[in-house]
């Protein structure tokens, strides 16, 4: 921590992965927040980026997507800069008028309607999982519950062969994977190849979904748009590939971020057990305190002048959500984990503006399902030590949490 006290900010580059296995890179976001909220940094592991960690220029910053670009064809959204021909584009990496095409056609599957009639659906299978997990007995609450409720949720959105729900989640960990890790996925070629099989699966579940008539699940949805009839396969690939990325690993760690959070602070789950209806204002609670998305990158699209700095065509700009999170000048008393917040909804977790989060309601009835069906059971659930945390800067990822249930206390 004094480390991080004393560097110049001219050293300091806020991607290190390690820090956010350690929680460490708050110190650092602290720093850049109070002393240089829109930063150029000179020496970092991908070259100069700025950081932008104020809550209110982040906002800024995405409202302005003329300048602020999330295309593919710039950069992308991604702090570090993929090879060009393994990206594989889709509305969260195209600009107007692109985006808002692709969007409009998955848009219906997050209409208050069919939100309305997955919560049924959401119920039996958070009820599913629940029913199996031991009791007194440690397990890993990530991999039993997290996983499985996540995973399962988007079988139905997808109408995906339940019982090949871990590919989902196994080729999203591909997807999200920091090539830096240490793991054998050592480039983004490594990569694509692990995918192979998911491009494959996808193609075919495509084509069979085309040939059929129309159906509510997002994979008919994409096949049968006017939208995307001039679409190669590569795109159509890409839009699946971001609604399962986008509504997996995100969801997974909130689900247990939020066991976490209130096992760390007893104060709070004491509260949420004698008053169940707060559930309502803990899930948006949770997803800023886990905040699932550390970043996300845009490359300027012109010179701009942005909070009395310069920042030039080309340039990198980073949108670090985890310090927006962290914003005393907007959140009051931000390290703290409060499930009663008058204004829960004010968080930067979903992003803002057009590529605001489509899954963003989906994500907080998951959530919401989950904790009704737990407190249901009047179970307390304990957590066992420290989550293992994931080497990334841009998915703040949770692997492994140990639990365990004591019914009726
Ligand atoms: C976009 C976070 C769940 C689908 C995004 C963005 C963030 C985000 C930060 C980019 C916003 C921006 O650039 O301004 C999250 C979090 C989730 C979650 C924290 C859970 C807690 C989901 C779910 C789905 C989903 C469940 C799908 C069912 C998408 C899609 C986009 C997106 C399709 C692209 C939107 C666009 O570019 O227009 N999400 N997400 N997300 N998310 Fe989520």
């Amino acid at each position: 921590m004094t480390a991080i006290i004393d560097t110049p900010l001219s050293e300091l580059d806020p991607s290190v992965q390690r820090r956010f296995q350690t929680g460490e890179h708050f110190a650092v976001f602290d720093r850049l927040r109070a002393e240089a909220p829109v930063y150029l940094h000179e020496k970092t592991q991908y070259g100069p980026y700025w950081s932008i960690t104020r809550y209110k220029d982040i906002i800024e910053a995405e409202a302005n997507p003329k300048v602020f670009s999330s295309d593919a064809a710039y950069g992308g959204i991604w702090i570090k800069d993929q090879p060009k021909d393994t990206i594989r584009k889709s509305f969260m990496t195209a600009d107007p008028p692109e985006h808002d095409v692709q969007r409009k056609v998955v848009n219906p599957i997050v209409s208050p309607m069919n939100l309305h009639r997955m919560e049924e659906e959401i119920r039996d299978i958070v009820n599913l999982v629940l029913d199996s997990l031991p009791l007194e007995e440690e397990f890993d609450w990530v991999s039993h519950v997290s996983v499985e409720v996540t995973g399962r949720v988007l079988c139905k959105l997808m109408d995906f062969p339940v019982e090949e729900r871990l590919d989902l989640s196994n080729w999203s960990d591909i997807v999200n994977t920091d090539v830096d890790a240490g793991t054998e996925i050592t480039d983004e070629y490594v990569k694509l190849e692990k995918l192979r099989p998911m491009i494959l699966r996808f193609r075919q579940l495509f084509s069979e979904r085309a040939a059929m008539p129309p159906q509510n699940d997002l994979i008919s949805m994409l096949a049968h748009a006017q939208e995307t009839l001039n679409m190669e396969p590569q795109q159509f690939v890409g839009m699946i590939v971001l609604l399962m990325v986008g509504g997996n690993d995100t969801t997974r760690n909130s689900i247990t971020g939020g066991l976490d959070a209130l096992n760390k602070f007893p104060e709070e789950y004491a509260k949420l057990r004698a008053n169940p209806k707060l559930i309502e204002t803990m899930v948006p609670e949770i997803i800023r305190w886990v905040t699932p998305v550390a970043h996300m990158r845009r490359t300027a699209l012109e010179d701009i002048e942005f909070k009395g700095q310069q920042i030039k065509k080309g340039d990198k700009v980073v949108l670090w959500y985890c310090s927006g999170n962290r914003d005393e000048e907007v959140i009051d008393d931000p390290y703290r984990f409060r499930i009663d917040r008058p204004n829960p909804r004010q968080h930067v977790s979903f992003g803002f503006g057009i590529h605001r989060c489509l899954g963003n309601r989906m994500a907080e009835l998951q959530l919401r399902v989950l904790w009704e069906e737990i407190l249901n059971r009047g179970w307390v659930i304990e957590t066992v030590g420290d989550p293992i945390r994931r080497f990334s800067n841009f998915v703040v990822g949770i692997d492994s949490l140990k639990a365990v249930i004591h019914p009726g206390r």
